[in-house]
């Protein structure tokens, strides 16, 4: 059945409202569109554990650190809808800017420490774009439990420290990346690369995964286990390297000596595409 589509925030409001009067429990997907087999695993997991499902769909700009970057992510709203009826989204909120931000926001939720490095160092202000976003769709949809995939490890983490440090009222719930069989872990992005940057892309998995295989083996000194991912990398000499870190799972802090658990994270340019990915070890997970 197609999800009712709500383009306001009073809208939606009614309509959760509505579902709670049922005794019904609210998920929470939000996205910005373009949905692909990740997005359904999240629709999925919300679909088994709450009885009414809220997609959201907005391409938040003051996220993007890049004006060009904002306009290029295009997304086409009713093929967006089907796809949420094929996964039996209850309701999409699909508000535009206007709705969202009627005047210029002078607000801000800032997380500070965990958004320092990976993504955080080379996009200024982005998290606190993706912060005070999400920020207002939990305020806005008041739901129990809210969707969120690990491909974005650090946006996970920084997520759940504003949960966490504001008090806020929602279970944020973890979904493993979605990866096409050769490894590469779906991304909206992945459709702007070209037939040959598509068959490059899945060296950024295999160098993760080769670096983690170095710490399966016994290696503990992250400059050598980055090493293992290097060696990959740069023998694809159209890869070029943003980052490439071993940071502590929940603070996001990059560590020299692995003892505890871990993410293994980079970020790559394929001509004028990126690709973030990320693995994660735990000493008690081999
Ligand atoms: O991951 C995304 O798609 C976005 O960053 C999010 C969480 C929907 C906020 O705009």
């Amino acid at each position: 059945m197609a999800p009712e589509l709500a383009k306001t925030i009073a809208a939606i409001r009614e309509h959760v409202e509505r579902a709670r009067k049922s005794g019904r429990s609210v998920g929470l997907v939000p996205t910005m569109g373009a949905l692909h087999a990740g997005h359904a695993a999240l629709m999925d997991c919300a679909r088994r554990e709450c009885g009414y499902v809220v997609a959201t769909i907005f391409v938040n700009p003051i996220q993007f650190n890049h004006a060009s970057d904002y306009h290029a992510y295009t997304i086409d709203l009713a093929c967006d809808l089907d796809f949420c009826a094929a996964q039996s989204v209850d309701v999409v909120f699909a508000p535009d800017a206007a709705e969202m931000y009627p005047v210029p926001q002078s607000t801000f939720v800032e997380v500070t420490g965990v958004s320092d490095h990976l993504c955080g160092k080379f996009r200024p202000g982005h998290f606190r774009g993706v912060a005070t976003v999400v920020a207002k769709l939990f305020h806005i949809v008041a739901a129990d439990r809210a969707y969120f995939g690990e491909k974005d490890a650090q946006q996970l983490a920084v997520i759940q420290r504003m949960v966490a440090d504001l008090n806020l009222p929602v279970a944020i719930i973890p979904v493993p990346t979605v990866r096409e069989a050769d490894g590469l872990a779906l991304s909206s992005r992945n459709r702007r690369l070209s037939p040959e940057q598509r068959r490059i892309a899945p060296v950024v998995f295999r160098a993760l995964d080769a670096a983690r295989a170095r710490i399966r083996a016994g290696t503990t000194d992250a400059g050598k286990v980055k090493d293992a991912a290097l060696e990959i990398l740069n023998a694809e000499p159209t890869v070029r390297l943003e980052y490439l870190e071993v940071v502590d799972d929940s603070g996001m802090q990059p560590v020299e000596e692995i003892r505890g658990p871990v993410r293994i994270a980079a970020a790559v340019w394929l001509g004028a595409t990126r690709l973030i990915d990320n693995v994660f070890f735990t000493p008690s997970s081999h």
